[in-house]
């Protein structure tokens, strides 16, 4: 979005988690993925607004407290300290972490519900049907399917149970066209477009009204004018993206500047939320859509589905202490197509770690940087005319940044990543093919050069490599002396200073070696 003042803007969210669970590699991945977005914008010179926080009322998290003996704002704060402790431990960059069981959420949500009837989307019934607490969604008899001992599931396998109680409804079906046609118009709506087939058939298939309060339990948002009811989880929930930026002061500047978002991160499982009933909660309120929705899909551990009862849930926090921070950012938003369903393999993991981290972009700085430190007096040296071949590999790392842009916002990070791993092979081709160690002798201005060429792209690539790996791409930049205040993505274009006086380089990704049994 680009503002009168010229500067252009970026609101990105995660979903809100919640909190009835420990993190895990699931919640790591959405909110990485949203990370490296933001900081991609920010280093892009966007101005940027990156949420993210935890989703605390409905009757899932009343039942955990329950379970755990304990009030439901006690569990609520215990266990939303879990996610913050994933945001601080994975060194995401949000600018905000929305709990909805803050005062502004409230007030917001009411704000919504208010509007909402004031333009006569809001009735009066009764609700009878399916509930699957576990999803926090109602399901017809049609999408039921049969467990393994004959009982009722709903189709994610969730357990349902029968409800009948007075409800407010909101009536989606008013808006089956209207939906359809902004999905046309709009192509880029939802990503990715398998995921958009999916949802404009299931509007195409015709929308019921809604269910929107709930009676039989009170961890929520009153209604509006009448307590009795609670506000459906999911209506509470999705309002945190304009909660967030000051809603219902649409007057505010944080508002006028970040609403409507441009992208909603979410997993599969709830796409349906974000592209269906959200966008038609704000074309009943009257409010700009979010401009566009991506699903991205589920992992996997080793070939089996996760779940607690398997026992095979994913601790990001482990896998962060054994391979290391960056290395896992790099594998998750590498090793699977961004969008598709993804198997965490221990194997591969460590193969990514020593192919592409310690060989590929870690040997090529090494190499690099000890042979300047070794044969140029310790100084970035000062090139002389360039070649042929030296054009061509600036070249292909200039090209970089455009090509960047376009993948990562259509969000294919492993597009982007495997371009940018491209040229990485093309610079070590090159120190092969120029052979600066045989110039010393021969022809030293032509090393300094071929030396000086290398070292320029490697602080391209670490420049641009940031977003994914901040921590690693830092101490490569500053390995080679590039200024902390010139590695945004405007800096690109400048070249490296000659004369900089290197410290004896030290290798930034380590091999991983496994250790004997
Ligand atoms: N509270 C709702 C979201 C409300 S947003 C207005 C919710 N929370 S959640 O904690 O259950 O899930 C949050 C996210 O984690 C979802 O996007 C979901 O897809 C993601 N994941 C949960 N398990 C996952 C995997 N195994 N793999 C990848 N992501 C997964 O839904």
């Amino acid at each position: 979005m680009t503002s009168s003042s010229g500067k252009q803007r970026y609101y990105i969210t995660t979903p809100i988690y919640y909190v009835n669970d420990k993190p895990h590699i699931g919640h790591a991945y959405t909110t990485l993925a949203c990370d490296v977005l933001a900081r991609f914008k920010r280093l892009d010179g966007y101005e940027t607004h990156f949420l993210t926080g935890t989703d605390e009322h409905g009757q899932k998290v009343e039942k955990s407290a329950e379970k755990a003996g304990v009030d439901p704002q006690t569990f609520t704060d215990q266990v939303s300290q879990n996610f913050r402790d994933l945001t601080a431990g994975f060194g995401f960059s949000q600018d905000d972490f929305i709990r909805t069981t803050e005062e502004r959420h409230k007030k917001a949500c009411q704000a919504l519900w208010k509007r909402l009837e004031e333009k006569g989307f809001i009735y009066l019934g009764g609700y009878e049907g399916w509930y699957a607490v576990r999803d926090e969604a109602f399901y017809t008899e049609t999408e039921l399917v049969e467990g393994p001992n004959g009982q009722k599931l709903a189709p994610t396998g969730a357990e349902v149970e029968w409800v009948e109680e007075p409800s407010y409804f909101f009536k989606l079906s008013a808006f089956t066209e209207k939906l359809l046609e902004h999905y046309e118009t709009n192509p880029d709506f939802i990503g990715p477009s398998s995921r958009r087939n999916e949802v404009i058939s299931f509007v195409k298939g015709g929308l019921r009204d809604l269910s929107i309060s709930r009676t039989t339990f009170k961890w929520g948002v009153p209604v509006p004018g009448n307590d009795e009811h609670i506000m459906y989880v999911w209506l509470d929930a999705l309002t945190n993206y304009m909660t967030a930026v000051g809603y219902p002061d649409v007057e505010s500047g944080i508002y006028q500047k970040f609403w409507p978002a441009d992208l909603h991160m979410v997993g599969k499982d709830i796409l349906r939320f974000h592209a269906v009933y959200w966008p038609a909660f704000l074309m009943a309120a009257d409010l700009p859509l979010p401009k566009r929705v991506f699903a991205h899909g589920w992992w996997t551990n080793e070939g089996q589905k996760i779940s607690k009862s398997l026992g095979n849930v994913i601790d990001p926090f482990a896998l962060k202490d054994e391979f290391g921070l960056d290395q896992v950012r790099y594998f998750m938003l590498r090793e699977v197509p961004f969008g598709n369903d993804g198997d965490y393999s221990r194997h591969q993991m460590i193969q990514r770690i020593n192919s592409d981290l310690a060989n590929d972009i870690g040997n090529l700085s090494q190499r690099v940087l000890s042979m300047i430190f070794k044969n140029c007096d310790a100084q970035i040296p000062t090139p002389g005319a360039y070649t042929e071949a030296d054009q061509a590999l600036l070249q292909q790392a200039e090209a970089l940044l455009p090509a960047l842009r376009d993948h990562f916002d259509r969000q294919s990070f492993h597009k982007g990543l495997e371009q940018v791993w491209d040229v990485i092979s093309a610079a070590n081709r090159y120190v092969d093919e120029q052979a600066p160690w045989g110039l010393k002798k021969t022809d030293p201005e032509r090393m300094k050069t071929v030396l000086y060429v290398l070292a320029d792209v490697i602080r391209q690539i670490a420049i641009l490599v940031q977003p994914v790996m901040p921590e690693s791409m830092d101490r490569m930049l500053s390995q080679m002396g590039v200024d902390p205040e010139k590695r945004s993505f405007a800096d690109i274009g400048l070249s490296l200073q000659s004369g900089y006086a290197l410290e004896k380089p030290v290798g930034v990704f380590p091999r991983f070696v496994e250790e004997e049994a």
